[in-house]
């Protein structure tokens, strides 16, 4: 049985795709049983044999004590029985699925894979693709058939990056099996480094979509209130002075507007849209979800211009401070931010953009979004300031630290999550 040897470091584990989600849990693993990091990026393989976690997410002491070899060669593999998969799943330019990645990995794991072995997905995927789109490609490169001579199973990741509380140890984690002895044997496995423990589901496709529909869900929710955000802006009150009386039934949920970034919020819903067109329904709800959040960039790129033209300035000398490039606060993370949504707005409407980030790589903002961070802000230079993302460094903003930022009194300050809405008093204050 594999958990039996994965337990006596008779057997292998491998997880491949060492990002965000692989690494810890490649790690939690290595506590206890032999583990294989591989991952086809051979600069962030050679980092994390340093001990230092690419992603920054990990501080160096976690790699201690843990059973682990990394590696960029796929034949190295060849040595793992149990394979667990944590590649992206991204969408294109189209907003469809990019199974590019997920499929690749399949074929890598395919060409190790032995009688006996298990694979097991991580990645976020629509209901059936590991069924219909990942086992094809394990069966064809192995030679070997699903059930008989390899299991599989999918277990979803629920992690956050940043957040120091909800880690693997701590979040239940759901595991599925292609059969009753794959659930057992898998369950098993994870149980040795989940201590909140597992829910068995139904199947395969039943855990794949639990984790797609968590992710919608939470799209869909904070659309309702960005769309109320932009209803109660046109009525002439504040959304976060209005939640905080809302909040106070007891079955009110608690989301607050925003720009919806990552690669996991924003992106997951179009995977469930995707298979539902298949299937040959068109997702109503979660689209219309999806186009708010989607055009919140915009909608505050405008909102800042007016504000600025209310002053009777010249839009075309004026410059605006964005602070915050990252997807979200406490995260070095920038991939598909939506803060490039409103720096390409200001841009239409030729308005000088600076944009500070203390988390953010500039390099990477520089290569992903062609834009330069500058170091600091300048003193007195702007006729806006718009915190974008409230990394823990501006908490303590007050409004003369804003005044100094600003080119004269009349000051436009934009502050999307509205935390510094009860200490302003004379910048001209506007929040979602
Ligand atoms: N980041 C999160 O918070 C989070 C949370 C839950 C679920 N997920 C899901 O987990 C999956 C992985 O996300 P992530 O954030 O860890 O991604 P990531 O981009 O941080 O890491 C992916 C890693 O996989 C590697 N990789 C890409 N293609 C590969 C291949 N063919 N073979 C081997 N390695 C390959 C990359 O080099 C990278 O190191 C996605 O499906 C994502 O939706 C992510």
């Amino acid at each position: 049985m594999i958990y039996e040897k994965l337990r006596n470091k008779e057997a292998t584990m491998a997880v491949v795709g060492l990002g965000y989600v692989g690494l810890p849990i490649a790690l939690e693993f290595a506590r206890d049983i032999k583990v294989l990091g591989f991952d086809i990026n051979a600069e962030r393989v050679e980092l994390m044999k340093k001990g230092i976690d690419p992603s920054n997410e990990l501080d160096s002491s976690e790699f201690d004590g843990c059973d682990i070899e990394f590696t960029a060669n796929p034949d190295d593999l060849k040595k793992a029985n149990f394979f667990v998969v944590a590649v992206p799943t991204p969408i294109n330019s189209s907003n469809q699925p990019d199974l590019g990645p997920v499929l690749s990995a399949s074929k890598t794991v395919g060409n190790a894979l032995k009688k006996g072995d298990y694979v097991i997905y991580e990645s976020t995927v629509y209901p059936g693709c590991t069924e219909d789109d990942c086992v094809p490609v394990l069966e064809k490169l192995s030679g070997l058939k699903m059930g008989d001579d390899f299991k599989v199973g999918y277990s979803p990741e629920r992690i956050n990056p940043g957040d120091k509380q909800h880690t693997i140890r701590t979040i239940v984690k759901v595991v599925a099996g292609n059969d009753a002895e794959a659930l057992e044997e898998i369950a098993k496995t994870y149980e040795m480094v989940i201590d909140a423990g597992v829910h068995k589901a139904a199947n395969i496709k039943t855990a794949e979509a639990s984790k797609v529909i968590e992710n919608t869900q939470r799209d869909v929710n904070i659309s309702l209130i960005n769309e109320l955000s932009i209803i109660l802006n046109r009525v002439g009150i504040n959304t976060y002075d209005v939640l905080e009386c809302a909040r106070t039934k007891w079955n009110f949920l608690n989301f607050t507007p925003g720009l919806v970034g990552g690669h996991c919020i924003g992106v997951d819903p179009y995977y469930l849209t995707h298979k539902a067109k298949k299937l040959g329904y068109h997702a109503r709800v979660i689209n219309s979800g999806r186009y708010v959040n989607d055009s919140m960039g915009p909608y505050v790129g405008k909102q800042t211009v007016k504000r600025i033209l209310e002053q009777g300035k010249n839009i075309l000398d004026a410059r605006v401070l964005v602070i915050g490039m990252t997807f979200k606060e406490n995260v070095s993370d920038i991939r598909n931010s939506k803060v490039i949504d409103v720096i390409r707005e200001l841009d239409s409407f030729s308005v000088n953009v600076d944009v500070i980030d203390p988390w953010a790589d500039p390099a990477e903002v520089k290569h992903e979004y062609d834009v330069d961070l500058i170091p600091e802000a300048k003193q007195g230079a702007y006729d806006a300031v718009i915190v974008a993302v409230n990394h823990k460094q501006y908490d303590n903003m007050n409004e003369a630290d804003f005044k100094a930022l600003m080119n004269d009194d009349q000051g436009v300050l934009v502050d999307l999550k509205g935390l510094y809405r009860h200490n302003i008093k004379d910048l001209n204050y506007w929040s979602l």
